[in-house]
């Protein structure tokens, strides 16, 4: 049986390679690369050919990634729980798309993943391919008993790696788990799971500085968007990834975009996590400050009421599904003035928007002014209120006061 397995180089996915070919597969490793800052992928793919991987490619998804899956995510100013912005949510959909591409290339009838049977991400990777390709068997090593018991903990991955003569990276283990991508890298289980413990002292941070080690002096960048899609950097027209990877630097200098909470898995258990976002911590900044000059108050009101809606959905892992593709066409119609530039001030840490223009923007200094005259009529105020009081009076009337 051929089946397709998505596939990182790391420990664990190696480890599968192997095991999978004890098992008898005919196993196809797909690398998709998300913009992962710290990967070798031609010495990942030689390495899985080498264990016996019947092929093994990248695919290169880091573009579709930011213009997508993580763009949308951004307009609709989604955060789980109120401050995780999904960085590793939103990359499982499309890391499923792209192995199920693949299987139908190589007419695989299964897809593996690396995924704990107690996580997010085995939700999100099933739940994709369920909607994408319902025939195709999904085989999720972790909840297997066999394999488990076979691999209790990485000591024995270790000695299966060195009895297979498979290559291990040298590295020491980190006392953390990490997952890694353009959006951000998350960190969590090991020394991290305990909520009481400082993750800073724990983490060896890939993309932000920590916000006492950043520069002294605020940073200025300026930020252009067309119908709530982010397009340049300090005026310079750039490509989604580009965009994000120019953002990554300049907020990660300066230490922005680091979270650290207590989140509620879609399992059903509550787990820490770290993580560090610096590109999308600008931008969901930008775009809000934007969104202020340019949209109508009811219609942002109706967003902000659905977007804790929208962030739990791709927290879970429904993407691809009926009521995504509706929520997203709504949002599409709301971005349609979200256009212009706002320039943001990051300092140690802090982002704070300082400027923002818009050709359409909805704000009229002529109304909103402190000064005497423009065109708002002060006596209007009388009647409305009169009115927005009515049935306050009638309550007032017949209460007792206790106060
Ligand atoms: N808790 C985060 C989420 O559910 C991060 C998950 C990280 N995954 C990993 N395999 N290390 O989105
Ligand atoms: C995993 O379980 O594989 C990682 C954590 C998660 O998915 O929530």
């Amino acid at each position: 049986e051929k089946v397709v397995l998505a596939y990182s180089g790391g420990l664990d996915t190696s480890v599968l390679v192997g095991w999978l070919l004890d098992e008898g597969y005919e196993v196809h490793c797909v690398y998709v690369d998300l913009g992962q800052p710290c990967e070798d992928i031609p010495a990942a793919l030689e390495k899985a050919t080498k264990i016996g991987a019947a092929s093994s490619i990248a695919v290169d998804a880091k573009e579709e990634l930011c213009r997508d899956f993580a763009f949308p995510v951004l307009q609709w100013q989604a955060k789980y729980e109120s401050i995780y912005l999904l960085g590793t949510s939103i990359a499982r959909p499309l890391i499923s798309k792209v192995c199920l591409q693949r299987a139908r290339e190589v007419g695989a009838t299964a897809f593996v993943h690396g995924a704990t049977g107690k996580g997010n991400d085995q939700c999100r990777f099933q739940l994709a391919a369920e909607a994408l390709e319902p025939e195709l068997r999904i085989i999720a090593p972790w909840r297997m008993e066999s394999y488990r018991s076979k691999f209790p903990g990485r000591t024995a991955m270790l000695e299966y790696c060195a009895a297979k003569n498979i290559p291990v990276k040298a590295s020491v283990a980190k006392p953390y788990s990490s997952d890694e991508n353009c959006l951000h890298i998350s960190y969590e289980a090991g020394k991290l799971e305990d909520p009481a413990v400082d993750g800073i002292p724990i983490i060896d941070f890939g993309m932000t500085v920590s916000p006492q080690e950043a520069p002294d002096k605020e940073e200025y960048v300026t930020v252009g968007f067309e119908h709530g899609v982010p397009v340049s950097i300090n005026g310079k027209k750039l490509d989604a990834y580009s965009l994000l990877k120019t953002l990554n630097e300049i907020g990660g200098r300066n230490g922005v975009g680091r979270i650290d909470m207590v989140e509620n898995r879609f399992v059903g258990m509550k787990s820490r996590g770290v993580y560090e976002s610096p590109g999308m911590t600008c931008l969901y900044s930008a775009h809000l400050a934007l969104e202020q000059l340019t949209l109508d108050r009811d219609l942002v009101h109706l967003r902000d009421r659905m977007s804790p809606e929208v962030a739990e959905m791709v927290y879970y892992g429904f993407w691809y599904c009926a009521k995504m593709d509706a929520l997203m066409a709504f949002m599409r119609e709301t971005q349609k003035p979200v256009t212009g530039e706002v320039t943001l001030g990051l300092y140690k840490g802090n982002v704070r928007p300082t400027s923002r223009k818009s050709p359409n923007s909805l704000y009229d200094e002529a109304i909103a002014t402190m000064e005497g005259g423009g065109s708002y009529n002060q006596t209007d105020a009388e009647g409305f209120l009169r009115i927005m009081g009515l049935p306050l009076r009638v309550q007032g009337n017949s209460r007792k006061r206790p106060y």
